[in-house]
């Protein structure tokens, strides 16, 4: 099976990195996955990644004088391993001119809402908040915006009566750990 190489970009927990290896570990996905990168040195991510022997470029943003100056250093290392697809799983920052035009209509983001609802951080809290009875995931194309690129996927999830924001937050993970595997693995086989 021919195997498309992508990076994934992580700046917390993981988990939906974890599904991809995973995925891709079970023969359910024809990805090799090249590179984690990440902008939280400490993030836990990062320790999945060792675990797995998935070699990391963590860096803070905060060493470098513009977004410019740290995307190259990542277009670099994409290139090198010869990067076909850029996967955002939870990566904290906009993406720059540097990376979009070097990998155009090459970048998703997974988000857990049905966008254009509930764009930017916290978006499970701010459903939550808002009263709505349904909720969900999207997966689109990352463009200069904040969640706004062209829409590849959705799933919408029911708001229970009983939910909590934990268990809101558990069942949006669920569909995340199904729908993004699904995707990216429609994506590249088209
Ligand atoms: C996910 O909810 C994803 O939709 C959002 O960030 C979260 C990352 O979670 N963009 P995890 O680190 O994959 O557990």
């Amino acid at each position: 099976m021919e195997r498309t190489k992508i990076a994934v970009f992580a700046s917390g927990t993981g988990s939906n990195f974890d599904r991809i290896v995973t995925e891709m570990q079970g023969g359910r996905l024809s990805v090799d996955v090249c590179l984690l990168v990440c902008d939280k040195p400490g993030a836990a991510v990062i320790e999945k990644a060792d675990q797995y022997g998935i070699p990391s470029f963590v860096f803070d943003a905060k060493q470098y004088d513009k977004k410019e100056s740290f995307e190259r250093e990542i277009y670099e290392q994409l290139q090198k391993l010869e990067v076909e697809w850029v996967i955002l799983a939870g990566y904290m920052r906009l993406i720059g001119y540097t990376l979009l035009q070097a990998y155009p209509e090459r970048i998703i983001n997974i988000h857990p809402s049905l966008l254009p609802a509930f764009p930017g951080k916290d978006a499970i809290g701010q459903a939550f908040d808002s009263g709505v009875k349904v909720t969900g995931v999207t997966v689109h194309y990352v463009d200069e915006g904040m969640d706004t690129g062209k829409i590849i996927d959705q799933e919408a999830l029911r708001i229970l009566e009983t939910d909590d924001r934990a268990s809101l937050q558990r069942r949006v993970q669920e569909v995340e750990h199904r729908l993004f595997p699904a995707t990216i693995q429609k994506l590249i086989s088209e």
